[in-house]
């Protein structure tokens, strides 16, 4: 009887996990969906290039508009910036599902379609709306709403169809939008150190105006720049050691703080791994590495382990994203890896870290030669018995799971 419970619940648990395995497979991804016509393939690579790509999976009940490559050299052709060619892409996302039968359908033969250009809160009045009518002999047209009345492009054929999730289909030109066009005078015009000291990262901000770096920053915004600010708390405490560094290492470490691409956070979640900085030149590798934590996203280095708590600007070519913790590069604070942990965690450590580092586990660390196993000891302890604690659960489950099936027979 009492087994019977047992292998009853065992069964539920194995149900579960294979449902939340199998759940996370089954989200759309635009990239795949559009990767199998050749002659849409210039429309993914910028849905990829303008970061568009996972805003579109991570959305439900959506319609994208592909356009075919011909379309594409049209608005290459116009020589915009890649935040301009975002907005007018992000226009060809509908914020509803709109399938060929859906749309030969529509009520009174004309519907308004919100936009994720319009949810971007970048459009300006109806900007980002797309217009649907339908026309004369079973065409269906689209126009921006404030092209004036005139349609602009027609539906061609559906690509793909997941009720309701999302339903791709080719339209035969690109939208056209001033509006969309125009370059937005983004955070980029903006004066980096004041918005970083308006979002919460004063003390880093004074620190990076009174040193060269600034100018690091600076010049690499227009062309895209992360940056990854410690928080006031955790920058002051860390004041002492700062003024402790030479001339170069100041600048260094205020460098290794920033990345020279736009990444915005489901960027960084999908791309796990070590990681350039402005600090790196040369033989100067001033590497760390971006990794999953569960729903989080850490920074580590051999160092310390920081956390992104908070997003502070997030619009390309610019985000800005603050951290528990100041990273420490192991180039600047070489005789600063940990000492030895506390007893206790000391038993579990190398267990842990190994489990830590196993295939299988979400993020994929990265194993080159400078992610070592050896610095990063204090902090890592208490991550790595998160992430074990998370493959425990599975892991148990399929156990259970096989012990079931073993009853069975
Ligand atoms: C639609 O999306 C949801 C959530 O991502 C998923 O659970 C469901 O299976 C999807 N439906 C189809 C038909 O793929
Ligand atoms: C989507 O598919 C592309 C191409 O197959 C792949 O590179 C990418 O990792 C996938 N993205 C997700 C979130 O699964
Ligand atoms: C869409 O545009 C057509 C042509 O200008 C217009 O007649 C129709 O009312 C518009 N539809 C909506 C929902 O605004
Ligand atoms: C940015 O603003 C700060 C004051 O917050 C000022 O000292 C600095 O010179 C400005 N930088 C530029 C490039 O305008
Ligand atoms: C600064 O450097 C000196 C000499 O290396 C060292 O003794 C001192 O502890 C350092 N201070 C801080 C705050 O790191």
């Amino acid at each position: 009887m009492q087994l019977r419970e047992a292998a009853t619940a065992a069964a539920v648990v194995l149900s579960l996990s294979i449902f939340l395995l199998s759940s996370s497979t089954d989200a759309h991804n635009i990239t795949r969906i559009l990767a199998k016509y050749p002659e849409l393939s210039t429309f993914n690579h910028y849905l990829t290039v303008t970061q568009l790509a996972p805003e579109i999976n991570r959305r439900e009940t959506i319609t994208v508009c592909a356009v075919d490559n011909g379309g594409m050299s049209d608005l290459l052709s116009k020589h915009l910036t890649i935040g301009a060619i975002k907005n007018v892409l992000s226009l060809h996302v509908l914020l509803d599902y709109f399938d060929a039968k859906k749309l030969h359908q529509i009520t009174d033969g004309t519907a308004l379609a919100a936009t994720m250009y319009q949810a971007t809160g970048s459009a300006a009045g109806s900007a980002g709306f797309v217009n649907i009518t339908d026309l004369k002999g079973g065409k269906v047209g689209f126009s921006p709403q404030d092209n004036g009345g005139v349609v602009s492009a027609t539906f061609v054929k559906s690509v793909e169809a997941i009720p309701y999730n999302i339903s791709v289909i080719q339209i035969s030109s690109i939208l056209p939008s001033s509006e969309a066009e125009a370059p937005a005078p983004g955070p980029s015009e903006a004066n980096l150190t004041a918005l970083l000291s308006a979002h919460g990262c004063k003390v880093f901000a004074e620190t990076l105006l009174a040193n060269p770096a600034q100018q690091t920053f600076e010049s690499n915004v227009e062309s895209g720049l992360t940056v990854f600010c410690p928080g006031d708390d955790a920058m002051k405490a860390f004041l002492p050691k700062y003024k402790n560094l030479t001339a170069d290492g100041k600048q260094s470490l205020l460098e290794y703080h920033a990345i020279p691409i736009y990444q915005s956070l489901p960027g960084l979640k999908s791309s796990n791994g070590l990681t350039n900085t402005l600090a790196t030149d040369g033989a100067r590798q001033f590497h760390f590495t971006v990794q999953n934590d569960g729903t989080d996203v850490t920074i580590k280095t051999k160092i310390v382990t920081a956390k992104i708590v908070n997003t502070l600007i997030d619009e390309q070519p610019l985000a800005i994203y603050e951290l528990n913790k100041v990273l420490i590069p192991v180039e600047l604070f070489k005789g600063a890896l940990p000492p030895a942990p506390a007893p206790a965690p000391v038993a579990d450590a190398p267990k842990a870290s190994k489990k830590h580092k196993s295939p299988p586990a979400p993020a994929g660390p990265s194993d080159s030669p400078a992610d070592a196993p050896d610095g990063d000891v204090a902090d890592q302890t208490a991550d790595s018995n998160g992430a074990v604690r998370f493959d425990g659960g599975r892991f148990g489950a399929v156990i259970l799971g096989l012990w079931f099936v073993f009853l069975q027979m």
